[in-house]
């Protein structure tokens, strides 16, 4: 079957089975390996991507249900700088291995980005979908703690609503033009 899929803002039309998951027309079809496949079967989260603005696990998606939409995965984020939930998971040590990362990161950015002033047990609650298995979890609910304190609009970190994002450098450069007037 016939599909078009628009990833990270580029359309790919491609023959696929009517059986191809989404995250396999990501990572085989365009080859973005950014993605992880954990377990196949909706259980670690290791696929997770934004699927029309909303986190999901790509392993749970045929392509031929993603047909016409638009995903957003991990390599999306860092637009030269790393994104201001990923600069979190590296400031607070929020992986180890680095399996679970992305989708962690891409499941924690849908969270904070509607709830910036959220608390460690939304946060929790928040990652239930998502499994790691070296960190023991602690460091990653500070990272999407300090993730959140960055979107958070009151804080020098602001989002570009088009872009659904922010980095380190755009944010500082901003704060400065704050402080200057
Ligand atoms: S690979 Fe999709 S949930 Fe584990
Ligand atoms: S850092 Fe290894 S699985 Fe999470």
């Amino acid at each position: 079957m016939e599909v078009s899929i628009k990833v990270n803002g580029k359309s790919y039309e491609r023959e696929v089975e009517p059986r191809t998951l989404l995250v396999d027309f990501i990572r085989e079809d365009v080859g973005l390996t950014g993605t992880n496949v954990g377990c196949d079967t909706t259980q670690c989260g290791a696929c997770t991507v934004h699927l029309d603005g909303a986190a999901v696990k790509s392993c749970t998606v045929l392509a031929v249900q993603a047909d016409g939409a638009s995903v957003n995965t991990i390599e999306s984020l860092a637009n030269g700088e790393l994104h201001a939930m990923q600069q979190a998971f590296t400031e607070k040590h929020g992986l180890q291995c680095g399996f679970c990362t992305s989708g962690m990161i891409m499941t924690a950015v849908k969270l904070v980005e509607s709830h910036p002033d959220i608390e460690e047990d939304d946060i929790r609650h928040g990652l239930e979908g998502n499994l790691c298995r070296c960190t023991g979890y602690e460091n990653i609910v500070r990272a999407v703690a300090e993730g959140a304190r960055r979107f958070d609009p009151h804080s020098p970190w602001e989002m570009d609503p088009a872009e659904h994002k922010i980095t380190l450098r755009e944010a500082e450069r901003r704060a400065r033009e704050r402080s200057r007037t």
